[in-house]
């Protein structure tokens, strides 16, 4: 679980975080974030076509490691696997969830806000975590101080990162990558500039590089 996690977060250091509300939007846009060198990206529950982009994205970008983000119940859980997903995201933890996703094929990433719910997640086995929403609850400093009780869980902090606070996160031991929407904004997105997206995202890839 976790050394699989590792892998795909260690394909990139910033995980853009998709809402697709087009269908027809999903592969110019997971394209033109993967040319721009971000090949790992999280497409949120949030919209009703979300499943379906999954399952084209997989086809059309083969390289790209796919996660379902937005995932609140164990069947939405499951739906994510059917259509093939990489991984999984949730944005806060269940215990329904935790339990299923030690019995799923698909690893899990599950969202935490406060060490309770990580001592949680460790009990079951889970040592990588997304920490969200990252800015609201706490930022750098909160993940500073979950390293003094659990050194070893690693974070994906997203909600409210940016290009200009992202370097802060990665400069923390345990930060193994950043995820967020900013590389996907919706004004580029509407006007379906594929090329803006691209040159956003190989900012990013340049800058964050390992
Ligand atoms: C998520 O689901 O990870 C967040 O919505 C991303 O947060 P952001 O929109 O603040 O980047």
């Amino acid at each position: 679980r976790t050394t699989e996690l590792d892998s795909i977060c260690l394909k990139a250091e910033v995980i853009p975080v998709l809402a697709i509300e087009r269908i027809e939007d999903a592969v110019p846009l997971g394209r033109a974030l993967v040319e721009g060198g971000l090949t790992v990206l999280e497409v949120t529950l949030r919209t009703d076509c979300a499943l379906e982009a999954v399952k084209r994205l997989k086809q059309a970008l083969p390289q790209a490691s796919i996660g379902v983000g937005t995932v609140l119940t164990p069947a939405q859980y499951r739906q994510s696997e059917q259509v093939g997903a990489d991984f999984v995201v949730t944005p806060g933890t269940t215990e329904a969830l935790y339990r299923y996703g030690v019995t799923s094929p698909v690893p899990m990433l599950p969202g935490v806000a406060t060490v309770s719910e990580l001592m949680t997640g460790w009990q079951y086995g889970y040592r990588r975590f997304k920490f969200f929403p990252a800015e609201a609850s706490g930022g750098v400093k909160a993940l500073k101080a979950f390293a003094g009780p659990i050194p070893e869980a690693r974070f994906c902090p997203t909600g409210g990162i940016n290009l200009d606070n992202a370097e802060d996160y990665l400069a923390l031991k345990n930060v193994m990558c950043v995820g967020g929407s900013w590389l996907t904004p919706k004004s580029l997105v509407d006007a379906e500039d594929w090329t803006g997206i691209r040159q956003l995202a190989r900012e990013a890839a340049e800058r964050f590089h390992h």
